[in-house]
């Protein structure tokens, strides 16, 4: 297994190989760590359905690297011809995954910034500099909410005298985005402004992204403890938890939360036991086309194959080792919705926003696109 964080973020240009994308493929961590080039806006897509790129922020600046890749394709082309291509491309992106907004979000903003370009050239500049902006805004929003998360961890230090117990989910790490994360932000400054902490890592079946989220933290020296998702309820039930931060897929207008299956689960133990819920995330994920996010956010099945089977490494062999008998059905639903009365509050890199819809709309006025 590998311990070794050989890169410091999940997307990145790099001139050795010009036209391409290079990402870290993981499919492989937490076991192997391998770095794969992407050349041309199918492969970008399949690295995005079958999760080599994963996480909502590191999905949108795949999919905003990915209309690059497809910009690059239409070099020769007028506009009329290219924007075919560049649609095309656009519908191939966004039907990989459908509950992180920010994977549209990006191929909105790029389609936005590249349609009637009749220049190849021109047209390719745009779609770099916007993929490098969207990538660069992550990487900023996050440090922020770092900064904002920071706080709390500091005011429950000074509370308690001790070291500050905080639990996670999922895995919205820097993996999940380009660097810091937004969930793992304020563990990282916390750690950077000397004050203890030690983090619950939940699992997260079936992808176990928890995994991830286990690497990231014994890179960082970051003391934590690997759970199985059902024993969640129970160290928060007995006071062994002082916050939770996780992180977000979609939220709608009203503060509800899309995030990894298990998240509600989660919110009630803690609204339970009076542990403060925090969802952090950038405003890319907010979604100004949904309001009830129980109704209206669309949640990814994914291949039950991933519940009835357990993938790991072998002595170098990658293995799925079935656990349930053959025949067994099962389902895959990958994110669930937390309602906003479960949440205490948002974090993004606006500030902290009360999970409310009049606080949300007074916080995102830009984002109200109807009078909800
Ligand atoms: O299915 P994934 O791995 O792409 O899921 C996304 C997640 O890691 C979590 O839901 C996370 O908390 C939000 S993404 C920053």
């Amino acid at each position: 297994m590998t311990n070794i964080r050989q890169k410091d973020q999940t997307i990145w240009l790099d001139p050795d190989y010009p036209d391409a994308v290079r990402i870290i493929d993981q499919r492989l961590l937490p076991h192997n760590y391998a770095e794969m080039t992407v050349g041309n806006v199918e492969t970008m897509a399949v690295a995005i359905k079958t999760m080599a790129v994963r996480g909502a922020g590191c999905i949108g600046v795949s999919a905003g690297f990915g209309m690059y890749l497809a910009a690059l394709e239409t070099k020769g082309l007028g506009a009329s011809q290219a924007d075919v291509r560049l649609k095309e491309a656009a519908e191939t992106l966004t039907a990989t995954r459908p509950t992180a907004t920010n994977l549209s979000w990006a191929v909105d903003r790029q389609l936005d910034g590249l349609l009637n370009i009749d220049d190849g050239s021109a047209r390719i500049q745009t779609a770099l500099g916007i993929a490098q902006d969207i990538m660069d805004e992550d990487i900023a929003s996050c440090h922020r909410i770092g900064e904002i998360g920071l706080r709390l961890i500091r005011e429950l230090h000074e509370k308690l005298g001790r070291t500050v117990n905080i639990l996670t989910h999922c895995n919205a790490g820097w993996l999940a985005f380009v660097k810091h994360g937004s969930a793992t932000a304020p563990m990282y400054a916390a750690q950077r402004a000397g004050i203890p902490i030690h983090v619950f890592v939940g699992e997260s079946r079936p992808r176990n992204q928890g995994a991830l989220t286990a690497w990231e933290m014994r890179n960082a020296g970051i003391d934590h403890t690997y759970l199985v998702d059902s024993a969640i309820g129970h160290v928060i039930q007995r006071g062994e938890v002082d916050i939770i931060f996780t992180g977000a897929d979609r939220v709608s207008m009203s503060g509800d939360v899309a995030n990894k299956i298990g998240t509600y689960l989660r919110a009630l133990a803690a609204n339970e036991n009076g542990v403060p819920f925090y969802v952090n995330f950038p405003s890319s994920t907010l979604d100004p086309y949904s309001f009830d996010g129980i109704g209206e956010i669309e949640i990814e099945e994914r291949d039950s194959d991933e519940v009835t089977h357990i993938r790991s490494e072998i002595d170098g062999k990658r293995v799925a080792a079935p656990i349930v008998s053959a025949g067994t059905s099962a389902r895959n639903p990958a994110f669930d919705v937390t309602p906003h009365r479960l949440i205490t509050g948002l974090i993004t890199e606006r500030g902290l926003c009360e999970a409310t819809p009049e606080a949300v709309a007074a916080s995102f006025p830009d984002y109200v696109v109807r009078g909800s």
